[in-house]
């Protein structure tokens, strides 16, 4: 198999973990080996680092690895929206396939990175963009396919989970547990995306728009946060039976309205009963349930957020694109095409 080259964009939480994987891991799994390195952007090339790097991989201009012929795949991990958006773009354009594990720039882009990379034959993968470890874009995308979906709900913010979890079982204080989620690094660069809502917003935003096809408008989806969460509305919660969880949520609405599709999507914080299997789900650990026909319920859980969980995600889509680069890029990767923007519906 012909080595993935890949340019990396941003060596935080995730970076290193996936740098971590790389040159760690290839021991124990060999396919690793394939992947090659050939540089790592970061915005500060002087910050101490406490993970060692082999070669002087490190460079500052991101651009440069768009502009490297060596360079396949663009690993885009460093954030944010502009200028994340313009390093995506420029790299389909250069003809570079982009994995990227950024939900907020693809909720606000992904239309025009996806046909991007459809008009240059490259694609764009983004496991790592929702629920971190927890494999869900991929099962969307092809596993669910022949199902109807209705409905989605879960926990789909580590952070928020976390401080929850922490403030539930250990009366631990918000503000403390919250600078815990940062340095675990869990929480976005600028957490108020977590416990306003807004990281989760994106993501219920990505699942829907795989889930019932169209573009959803993002800002019109109704979104609270944790932030105005007391210990004492905790402890009503625990003693009527209840655990509060931040929820996200997508359903497709029985009434169509003038013949397009219509869906009810929102972010709050919600009463669970604690026997509800979500109410279990504690921590870092994020859980969807999406209930589907024929299929029924099903739920996926595991480790919403982390450097190593989200990292394997992200190894995961470069191996899985790595098939692409032998092929002539006329030809369709039965694995890669699918349709994902379906029928273009918007959806308000
Ligand atoms: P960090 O803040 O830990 O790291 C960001 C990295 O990007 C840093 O290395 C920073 O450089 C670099 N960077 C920032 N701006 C630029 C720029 N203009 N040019 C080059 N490099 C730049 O972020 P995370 O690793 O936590 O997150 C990265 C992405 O992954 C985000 O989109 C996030 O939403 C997503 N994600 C994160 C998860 C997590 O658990 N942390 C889970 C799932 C997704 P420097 O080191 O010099 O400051
Ligand atoms: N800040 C995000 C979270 C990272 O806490 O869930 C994972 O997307």
């Amino acid at each position: 198999m012909q080595k993935c080259k890949i340019g990396i964009i941003g060596f935080g939480t995730v970076g290193k973990g996936i740098y971590k994987i790389l040159k760690s891991k290839n021991d124990l799994h060999p396919i690793l080996k394939d992947i090659e390195i050939v540089g790592i952007a970061v915005k500060n090339i002087n910050k101490k680092r406490d993970t060692k790097l082999e070669n002087n991989l490190l460079i500052n201009d991101p651009y440069e690895l768009i502009k490297d012929p060596n360079v396949d795949v663009i690993v885009e991990v460093m954030g944010g929206t502009d200028i994340a958006r313009d390093i995506i773009l420029k790299s389909l354009k250069a003809r570079k396939s982009v994995v990227t594990a950024n939900k907020a720039v693809i909720a606000r882009y992904g239309n025009e990175i996806y046909s991007t990379a459809a008009k240059n034959g490259v694609y764009v993968l983004t496991e790592a963009a929702v629920c971190g470890g927890i494999p869900i874009i991929e099962p969307l995308k092809r596993s669910l396919k022949s199902n109807q979906i209705n409905k989605m709900v879960g926990i789909i913010n580590g952070t928020t989970n976390f401080i929850l979890t922490k403030m539930s079982n250990e009366k631990a204080d918000y503000e403390a547990t919250l600078k815990l989620a940062q340095k675990l690094g869990f929480a976005e660069f600028d957490p108020t995306a977590d416990v306003e809502g807004h990281d989760a917003a994106d993501k219920i935003s990505i699942l829907s728009e795989l889930a019932f096809g169209g573009k959803i408008n993002r800002v019109s989806i109704s979104t609270e946060g944790i932030n105005q969460i007391d210990i004492k509305d905790i402890e009503y919660a625990n003693k009527l039976g209840f655990e509060i969880k931040l929820l996200a949520f997508s359903e497709r609405n029985a009434i169509n309205i003038n013949d397009s599709l219509s869906l009810n999507i929102w972010v709050g914080p919600s009463l669970i009963p604690k026997s509800h299997p979500l109410a279990t789900v504690d921590g870092v650990n994020n859980a969807i349930l999406i209930d589907a026909d024929p299929l029924g319920e099903i739920m996926l859980y595991g480790p919403g957020a982390g450097s190593g969980p989200t990292a394997a995600s992200v190894v995961s889509d470069i191996l899985n694109l790595q098939s692409s680069l032998t092929k002539d890029t006329k030809s369709i990767d039965p694995l890669l095409s699918f349709n994902f923007w379906r029928d273009c519906h918007i959806i308000e």
